[in-house]
C-alpha cells in the first residue's frame, strides 16, 4: 500500500501514520520527522532548516527533494509506504509524481484527514504541554496553520481533481479515525 497522509498541523497525521505503519507493514515516511532528525543532529541541513521551522514556515522545496530522494532510495520503499507531511504545494505535488513515475510507482490514494482549527488548535496546545516542540507555539501554530490554508490546500484541490483523494473525518478516537482510513482505502480490519 502507497499512501500520502494529508491534514493541517495537528490532524493526526503521525499518530496515524505510527499505527498504519504496523498494521500495513510499510515505512512511514514523515518530512518533518526527518528534518527534526536533521536538526537534532546538527547536521548543515539542520542548521538551515531549524529556524525556518520554529516559526512555522516551509522548509525550501530543494532541501525536501532531495530528503525525499534520498529516503526512496532505500530498498524498504519498494512495496510501499505512508507519506507524512509531503507535498505541502503544489511544486511538491509535481515532484512526487515525477519521483514516483521515475521509481515505476504511483500511490493508491491521498488521504486527507479533516479537523476544524478551532480543535487543531487545541490539539496542538496540549502537545506544547506534553512534548515542547519547538513550533507549537501561537505564534508558530497560526503560521503553521496559514501556511496550510495557502499552500497545502491547493494540493488537495488538486489530488481531488484528479480523483485521487479521500476525505476522513479526523475527529473521534484514535480507534475510530483509523478505522475510517482503513475503510477509505478498503483495507478489512481483523479482529485485535
Ligand atoms: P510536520 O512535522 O509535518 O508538522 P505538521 O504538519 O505541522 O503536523 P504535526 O506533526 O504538528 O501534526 P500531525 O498531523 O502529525 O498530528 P499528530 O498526530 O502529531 O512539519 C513540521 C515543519 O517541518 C513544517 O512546519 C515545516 O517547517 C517543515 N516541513 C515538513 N515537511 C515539509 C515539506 N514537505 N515542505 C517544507 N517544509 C516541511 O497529532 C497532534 C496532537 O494531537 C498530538 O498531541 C496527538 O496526540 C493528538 N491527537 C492526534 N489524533 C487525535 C485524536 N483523534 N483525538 C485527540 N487527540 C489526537
Ligand atoms: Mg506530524
Amino acid at each position: 500500500m502507497r499512501l500520502v497522509l494529508l491534514g493541517a498541523p495537528g490532524s493526526g497525521k503521525g499518530t496515524q501514520a505510527a499505527r498504519l505503519k504496523s498494521y500495513l507493514e510499510v515505512p512511514h515516511i514523515s518530512t518533518g520527522d526527518l528534518l527534526r532528525a536533521e536538526v537534532a543532529a546538527g547536521s548543515p541541513l539542520g542548521l538551515q532548516a531549524k529556524e525556518v521551522m520554529a516559526r512555522g514556515d516551509l522548509v525550501s522545496d530543494e532541501i525536501l527533494l532531495g530528503m525525499l530522494k534520498d529516503r526512496f532510495s532505500r530498498d524498504d520503499t519498494r512495496d510501499g509506504f505512508i507519506l507524512d507531511g509531503y507535498p505541502r504545494n503544489l511544486a511538491q505535488a509535481a515532484a512526487l509524481g515525477e519521483l514516483l513515475t521515475s521509481l515505476g510507482q504511483q500511490f493508491d490514494a491521498a488521504v486527507q484527514l479533516d479537523v476544524d482549527n478551532e480543535l487543531l488548535i487545541e490539539r496542538l496546545a496540549g502537545r506544547a504541554q506534553a512534548e515542547g516542540r519547538a513550533d507549537d507555539n501561537p505564534d508558530s501554530v497560526r503560521k503553521r496553520l496559514k501556511v496550510y490554508d495557502d499552500q497545502t490546500a491547493p494540493v488537495i484541490e488538486f489530488y481531488r481533481q484528479q480523483d485521487q483523494l479521500t476525505v476522513v473525518d479526523g475527529v473521534g478516537t484514535l480507534d475510530e479515525v483509523f478505522d475510517r482510513i482503513l475503510a477509505a482505502i478498503k483495507v478489512s480490519r481483523t479482529p485485535g
